[in-house]
């Protein structure tokens, strides 16, 4: 059954771009997208709030424009969280099955997972989310669902991601001074994936890479959970910072150079394409140089290559099966040749991950870009969140949300 009450909203709140992607469930339980709005960021350093009026701003922005695009108006959205400090560690915690009958409650299961979270964190960090992998009963593993199972011992194995708790709090108030409510706080490559992967990715293991402006998160998934979470503080800025010393012109000229001609992959390019002149203005001057596309390849190819070989040592630590490859998302996955140099460095498959066909419609085709990825799973996952409430509760999805809201905002408090 459609209900068409619910309204689904992604906000992602980015170091060099703010995304807002309005949208509500479809015929076929996809995500039917009426409204995108998108608009320059500034205020952020690596993911986190250094201006908050500037954040404030930029957010109005993008909102009014989903908001005129799709003829709707936003109270309430799924935010990203993101930051260079979220940090991932798998974690167990067992209990002993309550009831006389040994069956294993909702109960049970709450309390393996808190005894798996019963973790020692340094002062100001927090749990920014709780994500279980398995469940194990009486030495069985590999349980997905143990409720109403059989058993005395249960052991919870849970992802369990933390950081320093001012990230989230600085990006709640921003939201709030910009009028909106917060439905949720999701991690920012968690909704790239929900919008890109698909059941086998998860299952089979893949590596989500969102390479942002500042930032660039890491989640590793396999047996359809969660297993890895990191994040490093580089991302596509640093190409352009190096085209910016390279060449020496500015940093917004650096940046469109690297738009429009940038190519991290000499061998992509035949040797007339090599020789193609572009056209800069080095700082301080007013005559033009010209150089060789081929220069500006030389410029960012060891930067990817060093890049990405910092991720897949990642990877390899992490000692995870990765055989659905390596899927990349955010603004910098648009550089021509990543794809190929991350399938060198990772040596696994690599592709662009866009939001998927099978999860999205409407205007779907305007998102066909890695950097709406993570907007677009903002609002997917909030769909689903609340399709299950309704599910669940029997109350009015808004009120179940209001609730989980207030607990939420005294979290953050
Ligand atoms: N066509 C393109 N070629 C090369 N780089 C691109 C292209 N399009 C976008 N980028 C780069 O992608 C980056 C922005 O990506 P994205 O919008 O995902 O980042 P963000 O979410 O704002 O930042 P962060 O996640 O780091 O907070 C910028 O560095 C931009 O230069
Ligand atoms: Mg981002």
């Amino acid at each position: 059954m459609i209900n068409r009450d619910l309204q689904a909203v992604g906000l992602d709140i980015g170091t060099s771009a703010v995304r807002c992607v309005i949208g509500e469930q479809d015929e076929e339980g996809a995500l039917n997208i009426l409204g995108i709005g998108e608009s320059d960021s500034k205020g952020l350093r690596r993911g986190i709030v250094t201006r908050s009026n500037a954040v404030v701003e930029a957010i109005k922005k993008a909102v009014d424009e989903a908001e005129r695009v799709s003829g709707l108006e936003i109270q309430m959205a799924s935010v990203n969280l993101s930051g260079q400090h979220l940090q991932g560690e798998n974690k167990s915690g067992v209990v002993a099955v309550a009831g006389a009958e040994r069956e294993i409650s909702e109960e049970d299961v709450e309390r393996a997972i808190d005894s798996a979270c019963a973790i020692q964190l340094p002062s100001g960090w927090e749990i920014m989310d709780r994500l279980p992998q398995e469940f194990i009963v009486d030495g069985q593993d590999g349980i997905i669902e143990p409720i109403g199972m059989r058993g005395s011992r249960l052991e919870a194995l849970v992802h369990v991601v933390t950081s320093p708790s001012a990230g989230g709090q600085n990006i709640v108030k921003a939201v709030h001074n910009s009028g909106l409510e917060i439905e949720q706080l999701i991690l920012e490559p968690l909704a790239a994936a929900a919008a890109t992967l698909s059941d086998e990715d998860r299952e089979y293991g893949c590596a989500i890479v969102n390479i942002g402006s500042e930032i660039t998160s890491l989640m590793i998934f396999g047996r359809g959970a969660v297993q890895h979470t990191a994040v490093f503080p580089f991302g596509g800025m640093n190409f352009t910072k190096d085209i910016a010393t390279g060449l020496r012109v500015s940093i917004p000229d650096a940046e469109k150079i690297k738009k429009r001609h940038g190519c991290v992959a000499g061998y992509l390019m035949d040797d007339e394409e090599k020789q193609e002149l572009i056209e800069i203005t080095p700082v301080g001057r007013t005559e033009t140089r010209q150089l060789t596309k081929e220069i500006l390849t030389d410029i960012l190819h060891p930067r990817a290559v060093e890049l990405l070989q910092y991720i897949a040592q990642e990877v390899a630590n992490s000692d995870s099966q990765i055989s659905s490859g390596v899927i990349l998302t955010g603004g910098s996955a648009s550089i021509k040749g990543i794809v190929e140099i991350a399938e060198q460095v990772f040596d696994a498959p690599t592709r662009v991950g866009l939001p998927h066909e099978d999860l999205f419609g409407g205007l779907v085709d305007e998102l066909q870009r890695p950097d709406w990825s993570v907007a677009a799973g903002l609002a997917l996952t909030s769909l689903r969140a609340q399709l299950r409430e309704d599910e669940l509760g029997g109350k009015s999805p808004g009120r179940k949300v209001a609730e989980w809201f207030e607990s939420f905002r005294g979290k953050f408090r």
